[in-house]
């Protein structure tokens, strides 16, 4: 697991970079560097270049990006086309032609999930609790706001940087309404490390397992909502073993849906 960050700047960088840097240094009180050379296993480098941040670690002893991106890519363009009728998880989180459910997404990861459901037109205040990931996820988040095709689905995205463990119960009875809690903690990985995209293989990197996810599930299934849904790879055993309402599968993975 990586367990230490430093920032990486080029002093040949433009303004916006340095400014970015700058401030991201403060924020994280951890050393500049002006090259990668000597990165370690268990190190990663943060990296601004204008306005998008990355990360690069070893992966296999080379050197791996990681930045995350909500409006191109395959992401970006499987959002693009949502299908409001066809999404499943508009139909595992209870979305109806005049009702869009306001989701507490407690295991933000990428924000892929959180993406779809705000383009379904859902407001979704999304957890994160890795701070790395936050870090990526909300710099994806402010190049979305900043793209006019998409700057009113970044309005309806708000990120915190939470342990949803601790912070559920307190969220759930505050004014923010919320009426579904969706969870897809990580699962351990069963293909060769070979075939799991690189991609995934650096965010396990940095994020490792999610140990507590049973845990997550019960605090969740005492929250203030109307439905908690739990995204599982297909095949995987129901989490701290209760059993759902109801599930509804898709081609990889399913829902487990807990009607409150
Ligand atoms: C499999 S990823 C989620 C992927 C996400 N659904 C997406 O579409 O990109 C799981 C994420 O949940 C986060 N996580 C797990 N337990 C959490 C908790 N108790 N509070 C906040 N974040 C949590 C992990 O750090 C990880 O980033």
């Amino acid at each position: 697991m990586i367990n230490h960050f430093k920032l990486v700047c080029s002093p040949d960088a433009n303004e916006l970079t340095l400014k970015n840097t700058q401030l991201l240094a403060h924020q994280l009180g951890c050393e500049v560097v002006d090259s990668l050379a000597l990165l370690k296993a268990e190190e990663a480098y943060f990296q601004y270049l204008d306005n998008d941040l990355s990360l690069s670690l070893l992966l296999d002893d080379k050197l791996s990006d990681l930045k995350f991106d909500l409006v191109d890519g395959e992401i970006g363009f499987r959002a693009c086309r949502v299908s409001k009728s066809n999404e499943v998880v508009a139909k595992a989180i209870g979305c109806k032609p005049h009702y869009r459910p306001k989701v507490l997404d407690a295991t933000a990861g990428m924000g892929r999930d959180a993406l779809v459901m705000a383009m379904l037109g859902c407001q979704v205040l999304m957890h994160e609790r890795n701070r790395a990931v936050y870090l990526l996820l909300n710099n994806a988040l402010q190049r979305l706001a900043q793209n006019t095709n998409f700057n009113s689905i970044a309005e309806r995205l708000k990120l915190a940087n939470n342990n949803s463990l601790t912070t559920i119960s307190h969220i759930t009875n505050q004014a923010e309404n919320i009426d579904v809690i969706y969870l897809d903690p990580m699962f351990p990985e069963r293909k060769k490390s070979a075939l799991v995209k690189k991609e995934m293989r650096i965010f396990k990197l940095l994020v490792g397992e999610d140990p507590d996810a049973n845990e997550l599930l019960e605090e969740a299934l005492q929250a203030n909502v109307k439905r908690v849904v739990v995204k599982r790879p297909k095949g995987a055993p129901v989490l701290a073993e209760k059993n759902p309402s109801h599930e509804i599968t898709a081609k990889k993975f399913r829902y487990d849906v807990y009607l409150k």
